[in-house]
């Protein structure tokens, strides 16, 4: 996920541009830049780094300019650097973009056989040689449709031609754009945050719509170019609340981004049709997936309860033996490797110690390492044989949330290929279970429709001093994580336990103001949970159930049953999730705790 911001008007461009690149940060922050025309020509100026990087490049010059675009990059394709920063360029036009673009290998490789030359790695760099192609006798609006109609996946840009220093053109499909207005001067962003100090008027572009911002007025068209009238809405957000798009906290914001980043994270990577995964994506071949015999995982936190998941994913479907440790038990305990274990590393930030000390141990024993990383460029990225990046944006909430869901779509994705590769699943079921994803980000949609159920049983039980999370199979590593949820940001001990297990010792805790969340599968297990379920309640436990897809003899069982949307066993992992991260998001607010930042605690944890 990437900030991009634009201005036209008659006030200097270049402090609207960076304040409004400051606003953005949160959105992505490995390397900026900004675009103006300073009379005669367009100008670019970039870096890799923070804004702040860029602001002491820019500050030290006395920019004028009356049009001027910018952007802060969150890397999906191509590392942190100067020469990947935006914007783009190509003869006369420059670009930034937000978004990725699916089949951008194979339309360079077509310009690089017309003659484009190419100085980065980014998909963006397409897009504008795209545009810059198609300019000669057409207006940049018309160039910029010509080259959207070759375009698959997700975009959202702006670009300015040095001929045509009179406007702005910004495209939208799926990646947000909207246009603040003000008197005789327009501004153009990812988010309202950007612009919300100069204008609260504004205009949320639709998907497969164009803007086209001139100094005396904005025009908004389709991709055919006819004209479409919008309603313009006024903001009422104050600029904190701004900043988190209107959600109370970042947490509350990334919870909601879920379906976007669950999408993101598959988009360009599955083929359901064929039943194939882009093993490319993993770096990986066919070839070194036939050589998997073991895999060993290593993880902390939320990541380990993802390794956790991957555990039972990958040894149902590819029948390969999978061991998984917490990163700071494996660093220490001599570790049994071959060279050839895959051992994979699964770090939201890619610099937790504990996770690089880990990869490290098993690089020494002389495994192959993949790591699956929502960080571009991070230290373990770079230290891994493969990578495999979850396009979750960035995770600014100490508590992970849409890193954990993405996390388990890469490793679903992984046990495919894998089961695939070793022939332990047909190409029917691996394209059934591809066919799956399809409509999982519309079903993590669906079920944040369960907020306000969760907030009502929040209400019920943000005094209680334990939690109890019990979860079977699959689904134990989601009562791990759930019960993770709650301790971290509402600080009430909170535990989760393999249902299983209740009459070895933990039963004894039940009391009726003990909350039990059981995690209720279908299949064979759920006669199981209800057992479990019918030992809480006859001791007087309050028994709240999370079960995906509706099971009639359950909400008999308690009032409070949560009925996720469904999918299949595995993806039921991802949905389940979903009202456990609400309830502990309304325990914490309920209870007045901070959020974003619980006491404590950082968002990345660096040292040992
Ligand atoms: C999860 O909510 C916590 N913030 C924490 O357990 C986190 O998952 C852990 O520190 C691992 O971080 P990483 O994924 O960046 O390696």
């Amino acid at each position: 996920m990437c900030g991009i911001i634009g201005y036209i008007g008659a006030k200097n461009a270049i402090p609207i541009v960076m304040e409004g690149l400051k606003k953005l940060e949160y959105r992505g922050y490995d390397s900026a830049g900004i675009a103006y025309f300073n009379g005669s020509s367009l100008e670019v100026k970039r870096c890799k780094g923070k804004i702040k990087e860029l602001d002491n490049i820019v500050s030290s010059m006395n920019i004028t300019s009356n049009l001027g675009i910018g952007h802060t990059r969150w890397a999906t394709h191509g590392k942190p650097s100067t020469e990947n920063a935006h914007p783009h360029r190509s003869n006369s036009i420059v670009i930034v973009h937000n978004g990725i673009i699916e089949n951008y290998l194979e339309l360079k490789q077509e310009l690089i056989n017309e003659g484009y030359a190419f100085t980065s790695e980014t998909d963006t760099e397409v897009l504008c040689h795209l545009i810059s192609k198609f300019l000669p006798g057409n207006t940049l609006e018309d160039a910029a449709r010509n080259a959207v109609k070759k375009l698959k996946g997700a975009y959202a840009f702006a670009a300015m031609d040095e001929n045509a220093p009179d406007k702005i053109v910004a495209v939208r499909k799926e990646s947000p754009l909207v246009i603040g207005l003000g008197e005789g001067e327009y501004f153009l962003a990812s988010d309202v945050p950007a612009f919300l100090n100069h204008s609260k008027e504004v205009i949320f572009l639709d998907n497969n719509e164009m803007a086209i911002m001139y100094r005396d007025g904005v025009i908004v068209t389709d991709l055919d170019g006819s004209p479409i009238q919008k309603d313009v809405v006024t903001i009422s957000w104050s600029p904190s609340m701004a900043e988190k798009g209107g959600y109370k906290h970042f947490m509350l914001k990334e919870i909601y981004e879920q379906p976007r980043a669950v999408a993101d994270t598959l988009m360009g990577r599955i083929y359901p049709d064929k039943g194939e995964v882009a093993l490319d994506e993993f770096g990986l071949t066919s070839e070194t997936i036939k050589n998997v015999k073991n895999i060993f995982i290593a993880a902390c936190g939320t990541s380990y309860h993802a390794a956790l998941v991957a555990k039972y994913m990958i040894e149902a479907m590819a029948r390969v033996p999978v061991d998984v440790d917490l990163a700071s038990e494996f660093r220490y305990r001599n570790p049994l490797l071959s060279p050839d274990t895959l051992f994979i590393s699964i770090t939201q930030s890619g610099e937790t110690a504990d996770t690089l000390a880990a990869m490290r141990e098993a690089k020494r024993l002389g495994a192959k390492v993949l790591t699956i990383c929502n960080v571009i460029g991070s230290t373990a990225s770079r230290e891994s044989d493969y990578v495999f990046y979850t396009h979750s944006g960035p995770e600014i909430g100490v508590a992970s949330t849409k890193a954990f869901t993405t996390q388990i779509t890469a490793l679903y994705l992984l046990a495919v290929a894998l089961a695939s590769a070793n022939k332990t699943i047909s190409t029917q079921k691996a394209s059934e279970l591809l066919t799956d994803c399809l409509a999982l980000p519309a079903k993590i949609e669906k079920t944040l429709e369960l907020d306000s159920e969760v907030l009502a049983i929040a209400k019920e039980v943000h005094k209680a001093k334990d939690f109890l999370y019990l979860g079977r199979g699959v689904e134990y590593p989601i009562a791990l994580e759930g019960a993770l949820k709650m301790k971290e940001i509402s600080y009430i001990h909170a535990e989760g336990y393999p249902a299983g297990e209740m009459k070895h010792g933990p039963i004894a805790l039940i009391d009726s103001d003990v909350p039990v969340v059981a995690l209720v599968p279908g299949g064979q297990l759920y006669e199981k949970l209800l057992s479990n379920i019918e030992e809480v309640k006859s001791r007087g436990g309050m028994i709240i159930p999370v079960t995906a897809g509706d099971k009639p003899q359950l909400k008999e069982v308690s009032s409070r049953t949560i009925t996720t949307e469904s999918s299949n066993e595995y993806l039921d992992t991802i949905l389940m999730t979903v009202p456990l991260q609400l309830l502990s998001y309304h325990v914490a607010v309920l209870r007045g705790c901070d959020v974003d930042q619980p006491r404590n605690l950082a968002k990345s944890v660096t040292v040992e």
